[in-house]
C-alpha cells in the first residue's frame, strides 16, 4: 500500500460570511448558483487546481454540517485532505481560524474567498508558481478599466491615475511562516491577507488574475455567475455582453474531380480544367470558408444550411453560398474579422489568379479580408494523385 505524500500546500476557503449585501436570506456560500452552491463551485475549482493540497473550509457556526456535506461532495478522492472549521465575526478572524487548522508539514498557504466561486484553476497555479519562485506574498489582480475619481460628498475632486492601481482577487498565497507570523502580530483589521502581510513588512508580488474570479457580492454578481454557469445557448448573451470575445471556426472540404468541366474554385471559373463533382459547383475553397464561418458563429455546418434538400443551391457558385452565410452570421450578431483558406491540389496553377479569387470571395463576403493559398502534396494522397482537391479554412468573427 502506498502512503500518499503529506501536503506541502494548504488552501483555506473562507465561507463564514453572512452575505448581507447579497441579501439572499442565507449565508452567501450556501446560495445556489445553479444546482450547486457558491461554496460547491468554489471547492470544485480548488480541488481541480490542487488535488493534493490540504483544504480547510471556514464556515458559519450554524452551517458547519452543510459545509461538511458540500466539502465531502466536492473533494472526491481528496476527501482525507479536507476539513471544516467554524469562522469568526470578521473575515480576518475566519482566516485565523483556518490557519489554526493547517497541518504541521504545510509550508505554503493560500487563502481564497468562497465568494469568488468561479475562479479558474489557472489562477491558483500562477499564485503557486510565484511562491515557488520565492515570493513572500502573492496576489492575483486585474488592471482597473474604469476611469477613477476621488470624490468629496457628491463632487468629483480629482482624477486618480488608474495605471498605478490593480483590483486584488484571491487566492492569495504566502509561505506559511510569513502568514502565521503576520497574523500573530496583527493588531487591527486589514482588508485582505496581502495587506496584513504587507503591513508586516513583506513585498507583495502581483500575478495575473481572471475576470471569472470576481467576487459574488451583490444580486447583480449572482446573476452574472448564473449566466456564466448556465448551459451554452442560455448563457450566450450574458457571456458575451460583459466581455465580448472574438470567435474562430475551422472548416474543411474535399471534392473529387469529375470529367465534366468547367472547374469552379475559389469563386472563379477555370476554363479548360476538369470540374469538381458535388451537389453545387464543388468549390471546396468556398465550402471550407462556409463551414469555418458557421462553426465560428456556432451555427452548425454547411449540410444544415445548404443540404441536398435545398434545390436552390444545386449548381450554385461561391457568391451564393458566401452571401447566404454572411447573412446567417450577421443575424447571429457577428461580423467577419478575416478568413484564411488553403487548398491542396497540383492543379490548377493558382498563383497567377490569386488576386482575382481573393477579390471574388471577399466581394461575396461583404468586403471581408479573404486570403487564399495553394499547395501541392508532393504527389502524395488523393490530391497528389490528381483525384480531387481538399481545402482548409479558418475564420475569425468579431461581435457586430
Ligand atoms: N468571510 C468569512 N467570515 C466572515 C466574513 C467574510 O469567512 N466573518 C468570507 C466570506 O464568506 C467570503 C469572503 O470572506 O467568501 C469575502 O467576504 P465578503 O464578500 O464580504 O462576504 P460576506 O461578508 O459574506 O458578504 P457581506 O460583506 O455582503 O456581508
Ligand atoms: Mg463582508
Amino acid at each position: 500500500m502506498s502512503i500518499p505524500p503529506v501536503p506541502a500546500v494548504a488552501i483555506i476557503v473562507v465561507a463564514a460570511g453572512s452575505g448581507s449585501r447579497l441579501g439572499a436570506g442565507a449565508p452567501k456560500a450556501f446560495v445556489g448558483i445553479d444546482e450547486r452552491s457558491v461554496l460547491r463551485h468554489a471547492l470544485d475549482g480548488v480541488f481541480a487546481a490542487a488535488p493534493s493540497a490540504q483544504v480547510i473550509v471556514v464556515a458559519p457556526a450554524e452551517r458547519e454540517g452543510d459545509a461538511l456535506t458540500e466539502t465531502l461532495a466536492a473533494s472526491g478522492p481528496s476527501r482525507d485532505l479536507a476539513s471544516v472549521v467554524v469562522g469568526g465575526a470578521s473575515r480576518q478572524e475566519s482566516v485565523a481560524a483556518g490557519l489554526r487548522a493547517v497541518w504541521p508539514d504545510v509550508s505554503v498557504v493560500l487563502v481564497h474567498d468562497a465568494a469568488r466561486a468561479l475562479t479558474p484553476p489557472d489562477v491558483f497555479r500562477r499564485v503557486l508558481d510565484a511562491l515557488a519562485d520565492g515570493s513572500a506574498a502573492v496576489v492575483p489582480a486585474l488592471p482597473v478599466v474604469d476611469t477613477l475619481k476621488r470624490v468629496e460628498g457628491e463632487t468629483a475632486v480629482a482624477a486618480v491615475d488608474r495605471s498605478e492601481l490593480v483590483a486584488a482577487q484571491t487566492p492569495q498565497g504566502f509561505p506559511r511562516v510569513i502568514l502565521d507570523a503576520a497574523y500573530a502580530a496583527a493588531d487591527r483589521e486589514f482588508t485582505d491577507d496581502a495587506a496584513l502581510v504587507s503591513d508586516a513588512g513583506h513585498p507583495v508580488t502581483v500575478v495575473r488574475g481572471d475576470a471569472r474570479a470576481f467576487k459574488i457580492t451583490t444580486p447583480d454578481d449572482l446573476e452574472r455567475a448564473r449566466a456564466l454557469v448556465a448551459p451554452v445557448g442560455q448563457s450566450r448573451v450574458a457571456l458575451e455582453q460583459p466581455h465580448p470575445l472574438p470567435r474562430v471556426g475551422v472548416g474543411t472540404d474535399v471534392h473529387a474531380f469529375s470529367a465534366e468541366g468547367p472547374l469552379w474554385l475559389g469563386g472563379v471559373e477555370w476554363p479548360g480544367e476538369p470540374g469538381l463533382s458535388g451537389h453545387s459547383d464543388g468549390d471546396v475553397v468556398a465550402h471550407a470558408i462556409v463551414d469555418a464561418l458557421l462553426s465560428a458563429a456556432g451555427l452548425g455546418d454547411i449540410g444544415a444550411h445548404f443540404g441536398t434538400d435545398r434545390p436552390e443551391f444545386a449548381g450554385a457558385h461561391a457568391d451564393v453560398f458566401l452571401a447566404h452565410t454572411l447573412g446567417l452570421v450577421g443575424e447571429a450578431g457577428w461580423r467577419i474579422g478575416n478568413v484564411s483558406v488553403q487548398f491542396q491540389s497540383a492543379r490548377p496553377r493558382f498563383a497567377a489568379r490569386r488576386g482575382e479569387a481573393e477579390a471574388a470571395l471577399s466581394a461575396a463576403l461583404g468586403g471581408a479580408l479573404v486570403s487564399v493559398s495553394a499547395t501541392t502534396t508532393d504527389g502524395l494522397g488523393f490530391a497528389g494523385r490528381g483525384e480531387g482537391v481538399a481545402a482548409f479554412a479558418v475564420a475569425l468573427l468579431v461581435p457586430a
